[in-house]
């Protein structure tokens, strides 16, 4: 399973924030956007990961996030010439995932799972397609599943006026090699974008698509909007502050999948000296 992370887009709803810098760039909390979604691939068993993102931005995600050696992975960089949706991700990726599953993750989606390798290994060897729903009071604003009482899937829609359930899709997905033949033959949407609904739907015609409600426990979070980031920010803060312990922290994740050793976090640890630094410290005695 092959993972890509995608961060470009260009985040006009936070301007003018994101005039001059990627979103995904800018810190929630203590750690810039990307470390979340990042640990999530990270958490999940996903090591081998494609970063897509501007060709404005490319230079600054390389200096924060190197090749990955560091933390045990590979990353490696595309560019994503303008924003033109995120199923184009797999045109771009297409080389990168090779004759693999793939999973996309969103730059600006937050999860906190504490259950998440139950809830993803089921998704490695999958044929099809296996998405999550989540439920949310404003669906409006995404792609929105309708169940049946027998839990089938009955309507996808992207952000419906009208939403016929609570139930959205977060952008952390699963699908097998057919991907990339599915959004080479994508038509852009009357927004001029390559849906990822489109593809989803595409699965869903074909029977293979798998849709996993995502445990009440769970937190998804996105970052789109000045509120949405400011709320993030204060989960983040809050959840942090009572427990002690960090949310979305990657050397901290490559540690507890011994990607890295003792050592090898040590020296991670060394290179902060501040908070974080004796955060990391502090799990080398755990
Ligand atoms: P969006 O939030 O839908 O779009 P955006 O980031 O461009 O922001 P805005 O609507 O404020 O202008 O994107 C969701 C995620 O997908 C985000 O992490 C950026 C990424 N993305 C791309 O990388 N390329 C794209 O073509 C699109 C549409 C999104």
């Amino acid at each position: 399973m092959k993972g890509i992370l995608l961060a470009g887009g260009s985040g006009t709803r936070l301007y003018p924030i994101t005039i001059p810098i990627s979103k995904q760039i800018i810190p929630v909390y203590d750690k810039p956007m990307i470390y979340y979604p990042l640990s999530t691939l990270l958490a999940s068993g996903i090591r081998d990961i494609l970063v897509i993102t501007t060709s404005q931005d490319l230079k600054l995600f390389k200096l924060l996030l190197r090749d990955g050696s560091q933390w045990g992975c590979d990353i490696s960089y595309a560019t994503q010439a303008e924003p033109k949706g995120i199923a184009e991700a797999f045109i771009i990726a297409e080389d990168f995932i090779g004759d693999d599953n793939v999973s996309l993750i969103l730059g600006d989606n937050i999860f906190y799972f504490p259950s998440l390798r139950n809830m993803i290994s089921p998704s490695f060897n999958l044929v099809g397609a296996s998405i999550f729903a989540y439920h949310v009071s404003n669906p409006s604003r995404y792609g929105v599943v309708e169940f049946t009482d027998n839990n089938e899937i009955l309507s996808i829609e992207e952000k419906p006026k009208n939403p016929k359930s609570n139930y959205a899709i977060p952008g952390f997905y699963f699908f097998d090699n057919n991907v990339i033949s599915y959004a080479k033959n994508l038509a852009p949407s009357s927004r001029g974008e390559l849906e990822i609904t489109d593809i989803i739907m595409n699965y869903h015609h074909a029977g293979t698509l798998k849709v996993v409600k995502m445990d009440k426990g769970t937190a998804w979070l996105d970052t789109g909007t000045t509120n949405s980031l400011m709320e993030a920010s204060q989960f983040v803060h809050v959840l942090e502050k009572r427990q002690g312990l960090k949310v979305g922290c990657v050397e901290e994740q490559a540690y507890l999948m011994n990607y890295i050793n003792k050592q090898q976090l040590r020296e991670l640890a060394s290179q902060f000296s501040n908070g974080y630094g004796r955060y990391l410290n502090s799990l080398l005695d755990d």
